[in-house]
């Protein structure tokens, strides 16, 4: 049997858990037994379905801080942030525990006389949600809990990565009063997964898949759903624009650019990718922003650190291969050195030892232009791109190029330039004089083009991933009564006029 060691990444010689990988038959089987259990999760009424997502976000509460110590050991997210994932999770079952007693769906009047017309809302079947190793807690969960509560069963395939945090959580889930075949969950690699899922589509055991993860990767599962006929639900990269106007708070602009850019060690789906600068304020820009990135603390996540080591070695590679897309017209920032930090490469102010774990080196890459291999590629990692621009429709043009559509920021006190982005920018969210990243968990998040394929999480926006409409023709009129045929036309006078 082949197992996956996960290690602190910080620490890489502390073996957070060592699980057995499934084989497409043990993930066909899971998906079974998913699909078995969904009847009758479904008919337990939805008020007490919401009543087990309340007691499942007591739990998360209670346990907030030794879920939030593993996920720190599991993942590397400072602790700071952990608390923020898991807090994530809480959110999200306190918007939906209410959920159970609204599921709403409408009376609608009928074109004719003794019919009525009604719409349900019905769980779509199992779900096989596929989640990213950086939001370990709280990505899950904005599929787990609002597919809950709308009947559905969960096959969830964490990234192996963090496969204690899954488990933990799961056991969250089963403790608040979740059926352990209702919630199952499934450590496999990619490949396995990918192979299992499309056995178990073909067997018609999974009616949605849901996805956070790179683009790549989406698209290959997008097109699988496709030729089942579904629509999956699929989170995916970004390279998340921040313009910085004339009339910014410069002060705020740094701040907001420092955690968007590296906290998490860049490693969000809504981490900076590029700071678009107008050129009247770019050189005290630049300046602030390079002198916050070189005096940032890097190191142990578990202290006063913006952001720890990278998710694995895996993740480290990643971004030292992103390094060699730098071109000789860009001058990088931020640093003594750049990749992999060590003993030898050190970095000033690291706390904690370098050489335990995945640290990387922040790098700011100044003067990227449209075009370049920098400007429309995701790092996912502690790289941040700077540009300059003149006007705003050239700084829209810049944030939109490349096709990637998740989150933006535009950083100003002009209400003009603040209506003018909204209405330009492709992506699907945005803020305001804020960060590109810290969603909060009860807006859709989600985005557009090369981010996805237009599904949203969170809020009420999520309840139409996980069921189906049905509508429903009651006649009572004891006759056949036509629609478009049978309806009844008031008289009126078309010459009419005062
Ligand atoms: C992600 O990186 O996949 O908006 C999710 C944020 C977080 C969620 C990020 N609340 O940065």
């Amino acid at each position: 049997m082949t197992t996956y060691i996960s290690r602190n990444p910080a620490c890489v010689d502390d073996i957070v858990v060592e699980v057995p990988l499934a084989t497409v038959a043990d993930v066909v089987a899971t998906c079974q037994a998913a699909k078995d259990a969904q009847p009758g999760w479904a008919a337990v009424p939805a008020p007490a379905r919401g009543r087990v997502i309340a007691q499942v976000g007591r739990l998360f509460e209670a346990n907030k801080e030794s879920l939030s110590r593993l996920v720190t050991r599991e993942m590397g997210k400072v602790y700071a942030e952990a608390l923020g994932d898991v807090q994530e999770v809480i959110d999200t079952c306190d918007f939906f525990l209410g959920e159970g007693r609204r599921l709403y769906g409408q009376t609608v009047p009928s074109e004719m006389p003794d019919k009525q017309l009604f719409t349900f809302r019905v769980p779509v079947g199992t779900a096989m949600i596929i989640t990213a190793g950086n939001f370990p807690a709280a990505v899950p969960s904005w599929y787990i809990i609002p597919a809950l509560v709308t009947g559905n069963s969960i096959v969830w395939k964490p990234v192996e990565q963090t496969a204690a945090i899954a488990q933990a959580m799961a056991e969250i889930f089963y403790a608040g009063g979740v059926p352990r075949d209702v919630l199952k969950v499934v450590i496999a690699d990619g490949p396995t997964t990918y192979d299992g899922l499309e056995a178990a589509l073909h067997k018609g055991l999974v009616n949605k898949i849901g996805f956070t993860g790179s683009t790549e990767v989406g698209r290959k599962l997008g097109e699988l759903a496709g030729r089942h006929l579904q629509s999956p639900c699929l989170e995916l990269g970004g390279k998340n624009p921040m313009v910085v106007m004339p009339a910014a708070d410069i002060d705020l602009v740094v701040e907001g650019a420092l955690f968007a850019g590296f906290g998490t060690a860049g490693q969000r789906c809504t981490s900076l990718g590029t700071l678009w600068v107008h050129r009247d304020v770019y050189d005290a820009v630049h300046e602030r922003y390079v002198h916050a990135v070189e005096n940032a603390i890097v190191g142990d996540p578990f202290e006063r650190v913006l952001y720890g080591p990278m998710i694995d070695e895996k993740y480290l590679a990643n971004h030292e291969k992103h390094l060699g897309l730098i071109q000789d017209h860009q001058t990088v920032y931020g640093s003594t050195a750049i990749g992999r930090i060590t003993s030898h490469n050190p970095r000033r102010g690291f706390v904690g030892d370098p050489d335990a774990g995945w640290y990387a080196h922040p790098t700011i890459v100044d003067g990227i232009r449209a075009g370049d291999a920098l400007y429309d590629t995701e790092t996912f990692g502690p790289l941040v791109g700077m540009g300059v621009f003149d006007t705003l429709d050239e700084a829209i043009e810049l944030a939109n190029g490349h096709g990637y559509g998740l989150s933006s920021a535009i950083y100003t006190s002009d209400p003009k330039a603040v209506w003018r982005f909204r209405q330009g920018i492709s992506a699907g969210m945005l803020s305001i004089n804020n960060s590109t990243s810290g969603a909060e968990a009860h807006l859709p998040f989600g985005g557009n083009g090369r981010s996805g394929n237009g599904s949203r999480q969170s809020g009420i926006w999520v309840l139409d991933q996980f069921t189906r409409w049905q509508s429903m023709n009651w006649d009572y009129s004891g006759k056949l009564q036509k629609a478009q045929m049978d309806v009844e036309e008031l008289p009126y006078d078309p010459g009419f006029r005062l």
